[in-house]
């Protein structure tokens, strides 16, 4: 089990915290002598520290040196930095042995103006890693590795509280199930677990955090790297915390339920869980801006919601905070993905995190799916291919289908026309169990194909879960429906088991989400 010493640095969000109400500036002060002066902290920050969680924001370098309205709120607002890019190695070490700490020294030395804690972002990740390391044999690469990470570590010991000292060494898409990267291919796994422990010989205080993509979703990637985390913490390997990055897009995203269980699992390992990078894109969901915004703002309110209520969240950092600097305009496809507009006026993702910190989750409505517990047989269900039967359901109450003599892999059980209902659109929970019969396990999906005049099926996918034959799986997720054109006809599908697997459903709900 990881150590758990305690130190001035792991309470330091508690310690600021009580330094800032000595000094008057914690909640609802409005700062020393002037009446008139702006509150010393900003709504979001008072309300994380009335949570007891970190509220971050990943640092632009540029913007700090240049924009005094982004310097501004970051100060404001957050309790928490996390540099976007200052102290990755290609930035840090961009010729062997030559540093450049220049914008990470700036960024410490604000968040120490500030009272905020600050996380390094990261020693070993294959991108922004600098070419230099291409040339090095393994054991050259190693030594530079151990090298990179005790410099770093020395230059900022006591001031730093946390690193993420491997980044995205998962990649369950390659047959390893471990990223291609010049560390894997030179040193083979092993590179995660010496990173580990050389930051730790280097600083045995400082908190160590193993940083994921796509960690916050039930499935595959995150399943495999709860087994590397176990693995590794079980043979001593110092990793205090975990971070889920949680980039999602408000057209799809992981239903709350799945996320709860996912930090869960991760802090009973021992973890500390951060939502490290939270974003929230919204322009893959059709619909004019209000219907976007408000679909944003309910995203943003689950999961901080989600770390408000799971004690094993410490804290949640987004990757940025305003529009104008989201790192996703530079992807070829701008969006508006944060709290801030492009004009730093507050979105209502900003109410939505305001929302979360302070506890309340957004409500579900009524089930918007007729007969989804399949109590009045096959009514308003259909089989796109093969036979759909409703029965007694298979080692639990009530009733559900299960499609047979599936010779396709896109036969999927088919719900009626769902225009009526879902005419409004919006954020929408879906949730549902599923099981397979005739093979161990099979991934299923449950998609909203949605018709509308004059274009072609949009095809969205609501939730995809490995199923088995053994007990009820939960298939759950989050969909921002918008529409394009008028819709001519709207069906959930479940399906996507391997030909011959027969699909079993039952406790359909599609419930619309809003914020009371
Ligand atoms: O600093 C140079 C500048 O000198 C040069 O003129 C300019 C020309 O394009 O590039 C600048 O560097 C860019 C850097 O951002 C700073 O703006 C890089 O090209 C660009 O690739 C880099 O993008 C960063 C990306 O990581 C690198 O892959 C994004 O800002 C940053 O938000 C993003 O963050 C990552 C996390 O670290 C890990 N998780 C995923 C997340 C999003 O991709």
């Amino acid at each position: 089990m990881i150590p758990r010493t305690t130190n001035l640095r792991r309470i330091l969000p508690l310690a600021v915290t009580l330094a800032a109400s000595t000094l008057g500036c914690s909640e609802g002060s409005t700062g020393p002598a002037d009446d008139d002066a702006e509150p010393a902290h900003g709504r979001l920050r008072r309300a994380a520290a009335a949570a007891g969680k970190l509220l971050g924001a990943a640092v632009n370098s540029g913007a700090l040196a240049s924009d005094p309205t982004y310097a501004e709120i970051l100060a404001r607002e957050f309790d928490y930095v996390t540099p976007e890019n200052a102290t990755k190695w290609g930035p840090l070490e961009p010729a062997d042995g030559t540093y450049s700490w220049a914008n990470a020294d700036t960024i410490v030395d604000l968040a120490e103006q500030n009272a905020q804690s600050v996380k390094g972002h990261t020693f070993v990740w294959h991108q922004q890693a600098p070419s230099w390391l291409n040339a090095l044999g393994a054991e050259e690469l190693r030594a530079a590795m151990k090298q990179h990470i005790e410099t770093t570590l020395e230059r900022y010991r006591g001031r730093v509280r946390a690193w993420d000292v491997v980044n995205e060494a998962v990649d369950t898409t390659t047959e390893s199930g471990y990223t291609d990267s010049v560390f894997y291919r030179a040193l083979g796994p092993s590179y995660i677990e010496d990173a580990f422990r050389f930051a730790r010989e280097a600083d045995p205080e400082v908190l160590l955090f193993y940083n994921e993509v796509g960690l916050e979703r039930a499935g595959p990637k995150s399943n495999f790297t709860y087994e590397l985390m176990r693995a590794l913490l079980e043979r001593g390997v110092p990793i205090d915390g975990i971070g889920f990055q949680s980039h999602v897009s408000i057209h799809r995203y992981p239903s709350l339920d799945n996320l709860r269980e996912n930090i869960r699992r991760f802090a009973e390992l021992g973890l500390r869980v951060n939502v490290s990078e939270l974003d929230a894109r919204t322009l893959l969901m059709p619909g004019d801006r209000d219907a976007r915004w408000f679909a944003q703002r309910i995203a943003f309110q689950q999961v901080v919601g989600a770390c408000v209520a799971e004690p094993g969240c410490e804290g949640v950092t987004l990757w940025g905070f305003t529009d104008r600097y989201s790192w996703i305009n530079d992807e070829g496809e701008p969006d508006d993905p944060l709290v801030f507009d492009r004009d730093y006026a507050e979105k209502p993702a900003y109410d939505g995190v305001l929302a979360g910190l302070a506890g309340r989750l957004p409500v579900a409505g009524d089930n918007l799916v007729g007969n989804g517990d399949f109590s009045s047989g096959s009514e308003r269900w259909t089989a796109s291919e093969g036979e759909l039967e409703v029965d007694a359901a298979a080692a639990r109450d009530g009733s559900a289908a299960c499609l047979r003599t599936r010779s396709a892999e896109d036969a999927a059980i088919q719900s009626a026309d769902l225009r009526e209902a879902l005419s409004a659109g919006g954020p929408l929970a879906f949730s549902s169990v599923v099981l397979v019969q005739g093979a161990e396990r099979a991934t299923l999906e449950a998609t909203l194909v949605v018709e509308e005049e004059g274009v072609g099926p949009r095809v969205l996918s609501l939730a995809t879960v490995e199923a088995n034959d053994t007990g009820w799986t939960e298939l759950s997720g989050y969909v921002g429906l918008g529409f394009t054109a008028e819709p001519t006809n709207i069906v959930l599908k479940i399906g996507g088991a391997p030909a011959g697997v027969d699909v079993c459903l039952t406790q359909v709900e599609l419930r619309p989400l809003s914020s009371p």
